[in-house]
């Protein structure tokens, strides 16, 4: 199973009709449509990119499906735009590193993705899901990830929930790393530790 994958599984546990998610990271939409058929009809989801065109695949994608009504789109940078947002939501996603497809020069970076993070407590529902996976190929990708499992950390010493899944390989190849995180004991699904 890939790690995406396993992801969509947690969000098919946790999120219902009604509920309300943030995409911090859009790209080309796969997680916002995912949260959109999940807490549609009654629901919104709330998705942020850097980038225009991902902004833009992501609302293709939505208006195929006939889910773009229940969406907001934002431009801009996570890292400030999560600082004007005042509404609670059911799940935040971060889907860290760069759009599939473009030329790599638009990256998450730490300082950005911290500062977005760092609004997350405030912006989670007590039962929230925040859902953050880390890449490590990329430049910048290792350092990056370290920085999210710090931040991990200090949130676990708060009294959060933290699930850290990073499959094991045979070869020196650097997964990604994907981290479950709540400040209730959530119940999520079994990761089959099996990366394809
Ligand atoms: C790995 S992709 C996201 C994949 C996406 N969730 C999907 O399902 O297709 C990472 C995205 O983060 C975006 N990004 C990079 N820095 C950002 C920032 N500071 N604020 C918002 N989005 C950013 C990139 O433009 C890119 O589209």
């Amino acid at each position: 199973m890939r790690l995406t994958e396993y992801a969509h599984l947690c969000l098919e546990k946790r999120l219902n009709n009604g509920d309300c998610v943030l995409d911090a990271t859009a790209g080309n939409g796969y997680d916002t449509l995912k949260a959109a058929q999940l807490v549609q009809p009654n629901g919104r989801v709330i998705l942020i990119d850097i980038q225009e065109d991902a902004i833009e695949a992501t609302e293709a994608k939505l208006t195929q499906a006939k889910l773009n009504n229940f969406c907001e789109c934002h431009l801009g940078n996570h890292g400030e735009l999560l600082k004007t947002f005042d509404q609670t939501f059911d799940c935040i996603i971060f889907n860290l590193g760069y759009l599939p497809g473009s030329d790599k020069m638009i990256i998450t970076t730490t300082k950005d993705t911290l500062s977005a993070l760092n609004q997350s407590p405030k912006l989670l529902k007590e039962n929230g899901m925040l859902v953050v996976t880390a890449y490590r190929q990329h430049k910048g990708g290792k350092d990056e990830a370290e920085q999210v499992a710090q931040w991990m950390s200090e949130q676990k010493i708060n009294g959060w929930f933290i699930e850290k899944i990073e499959p094991r390989n045979q070869s020196d190849y650097l997964s990604p790393i994907l981290w479950i995180a709540s400040k209730s004991n959530l119940s999520i699904p079994h990761f089959p530790n099996k990366l394809i």
